[in-house]
């Protein structure tokens, strides 16, 4: 069976560079889910899809033309890895990760990313929904301030212009839409919880490391 490790939370909790990095350091595959909702929020404004077309998001999920290369990612064979970062992409992915259809649409899609020798998954119902056999889940989360603080930082590193006020709201009004959405709802469940308000990013990623060891001797 190969090992996945799924590590959810709520957005701007560091998750991505965590599960990352672990990723590198196990030489496991690495799966990013977060950006395929934002694919398919990216590909609807695109297209002149509103949020509210259900129907036809839930087409546009099944049949999204998406590459993961080399750390880029590609949508219709044009490279899209910072236009799907942007705030409006960031809030409707959330709205179109509350769509069940969608929601199924990217399921097949996500488990195709479990290869030899292991993959490290990053999202919201990794643990969950997509891989409920992982043999590590960790729920990964921040204070809300500092989770602002790290995506407005994360923002001005790539020179896109971002409020702290704004961001914060944002992230608190996800927050509110995962954890309670019918579909897949963001929650702790059965993961080990790993606060990171006062971690270095090595030091969660040496937290994940190290339980991984102890869930999977000779593995690590
Ligand atoms: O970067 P951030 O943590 O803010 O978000 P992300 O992981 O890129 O995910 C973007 C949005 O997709 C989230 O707000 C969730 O609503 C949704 N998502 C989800 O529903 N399930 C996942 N497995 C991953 C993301």
């Amino acid at each position: 069976m190969i090992p996945v490790i799924a590590i959810d939370g709520p957005s701007a909790s560091g998750k991505g560079t965590v599960a990352e990095r672990v990723a590198q350091s196990l030489g496991f595959h690495f799966l990013d889910s977060g950006a395929l909702y934002r694919l398919v929020a990216l590909a609807a404004g695109r297209s002149g899809i509103s949020m509210g077309d259900t129907t036809a998001l839930e087409k546009l999920a099944a049949n999204l033309d998406v590459r993961f290369y080399q750390g880029n990612i590609y949508l219709n064979n044009q490279l899209v890895t910072d236009d799907i970062r942007s705030e409006i992409c960031s809030r409707h992915a959330s709205l179109a990760a509350a769509i069940p259809g969608v929601r199924t649409a990217l399921l097949t899609r996500q488990r195709a990313f479990r290869e030899a020798p292991g993959l490290v998954a990053d999202g919201r119902d990794m643990g969950s929904v997509v891989f409920p056999d992982a043999v590590l889940k960790v729920f990964l989360t921040a204070d809300p301030k500092i989770r602002a603080h790290r995506r407005y930082n994360q923002l001005m590193n790539k020179g896109i212009p971002a409020s702290m006020q704004s961001l914060l709201w944002d992230i608190e009004e996800r927050d509110t839409r995962d954890e309670s959405r019918t579909v897949a709802p963001l929650k702790r469940g059965n993961a080990l919880l790993l606060d990171t308000t006062t971690l270095t990013i090595q030091q969660a990623v040496d937290q994940v490391l190290a339980w991984f060891a102890e869930a999977q001797p000779g593995l690590s």
